[in-house]
């Protein structure tokens, strides 16, 4: 086999995730098995994806992989797991046209080259890890001719980062916690499909922040380890929640979907506040954007908006249709303009239809802004938000069949 030189190539997208019930402890440290079951909507992956190309061939002498185009090591324990267990699951491939033929058994001694891209900056702290652990082996299934449907493989993906196990569906997904000591029935499984609830609206504020945010892994380690509430939550509070969010879902009941999305939210804030050190992960601008919410909900008298925070400052709002998008957009360029300096087209980026609706084409607009009249003497403040994104729920992993968007060079296997 040493003196063949072809290489096969696969490329796949996925998206990432945002919990509206979250996922914070794990029962297994190392299977990355959860104390509770946790919920998700899927994001737009136009906006926010992972692209990830793998590669074999003969000619490879060892496992690689570039992230952001930078080589980074596989040596990490979750990426271990994730090869080990898509390997085991790899089956014959022939290939005519590129007269390639590997043999099940085969796979044990070729080698892997992985290249992976976020289309979002990486330090945004936007669950990079999930879409690409979600990608990584979603692509190694297909490149391997693994024959595991999606939720199978999300048993996988959960190896590499919990949240990971989501993103391998669009719509709304639901990660079953299970029982299993080898977590075997510890998967995702889709709700609905991006298509069920298509008037929501999503916006994502990318706070900014000088502080380096605990880990999730280190945080949700020590939140286990300290807090009383934690075991409260997982026990008692999100099993009941859990169903009536999968019915809110359903009917799509926006009052009760806001309700729930919010003060779960707000309980895992509550929890890693609890925790011994206490973590902090919302700022002052965090905060002034829940406030802003609460206001506006309260003055309409049914919710226009739902607020999620993940373990770092950035929120990410949720609007019942595009008339609420509007308008909260309208509200939050009002209360976080940019810096003088900025470009509008880089403040808000994604679904820019929603910025034209709003009426805002210049700076000069926002500027202008009427403040908004649920609240009585409305600061401003430039620069506490770094920018904005504007999406809505999105579909699950696609193979990319077109070579030209691989990231690898299909002739070396080495980033383009
Ligand atoms: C706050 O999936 O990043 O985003 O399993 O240790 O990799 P590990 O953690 P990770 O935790 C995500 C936590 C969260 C809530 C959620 O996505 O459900």
């Amino acid at each position: 086999m040493a003196e063949q030189t072809w290489v096969r190539l696969v490329t796949a997208q996925t998206p990432t995730n945002i919990a509206v019930i979250k996922y914070w402890g794990k029962r297994d440290e190392t299977l990355i098995l959860p104390v509770n079951d946790s919920i998700s909507v899927t994001l737009d992956p136009e906006h926010l994806c992972t692209t990830t190309t793998v590669a074999v061939s003969p000619s490879f002498d060892q496992d690689r992989m570039w992230l952001n185009g930078k080589e980074i090591s596989l040596s990490g324990g979750r990426y271990q797991n994730c090869l080990r267990e898509i390997r085991a699951r790899a089956c014959d491939v022939e290939d005519e046209e590129k007269g390639i033929k590997i043999a099940r058994k085969d796979w044990e001694k070729l080698h892997i080259h992985i290249a992976s891209y976020n289309n979002f900056p990486t330090a945004a702290g936007l669950a990079s890890s999930a879409a690409g652990f979600a990608c990584l082996v979603f692509a190694l299934a297909k490149l391997m001719n693994a024959k595991e449907e999606n939720s199978q493989l999300s048993a996988i993906a959960r190896q590499g980062s919990g949240s990971a196990c989501r993103s391998l569906f669009g719509g709304f997904v639901k990660w079953i916690m299970g029982k299993t000591e080898d977590g075997s029935d510890s998967l995702a499984v889709q709700l609905v499909d991006e298509k069920h609830w298509d008037d929501l609206v999503i916006i994502i504020a990318v706070v900014s922040s000088r502080q380096k945010e605990t880990s999730s892994t280190t945080g949700m380690r020590d939140t286990v380890e300290t807090s009383l509430l934690l075991q409260h939550r997982a026990q008692e509070i999100v099993p009941k929640r859990i169903v009536e969010m999968e019915e809110a879902i359903k009917s799509r009941d926006f009052a009760s979907f806001a309700q729930l999305t919010c003060a779960d939210s707000n309980q895992f804030h509550a929890v890693c506040l609890d925790t011994r050190p206490p973590i902090f992960y919302m700022n002052d601008t965090s905060h002034r954007i829940i406030s802003c919410v609460e206001k506006w909900n309260r003055s309409e008298g049914t919710p226009q908006v739902a607020y999620t925070f993940d373990a770092g400052p950035n929120a990410v709002l949720i609007a019942r249709d595009r008339k609420a998008a509007t308008q909260l957009l309208q509200k939050l360029l009002f209360y976080f303009p940019p810096q003088p300096d900025t470009d509008l087209n880089s403040y808000v980026i994604g679904d820019k239809s929603i910025l034209k609706d709003a009426g805002i084409e210049a700076l000069k607009d926002i500027d202008a802004l009427p403040p908004p009249p649920e609240i009585k003497d409305a600061q401003r403040s430039k620069g506490d938000v770094s920018y904005f994104i504007c999406t809505r729920p999105g579909r699950g992993p696609i193979l990319l069949s077109d070579e030209t968007q691989a990231l690898l060079d299909p002739k070396t296997g080495l980033p383009k």
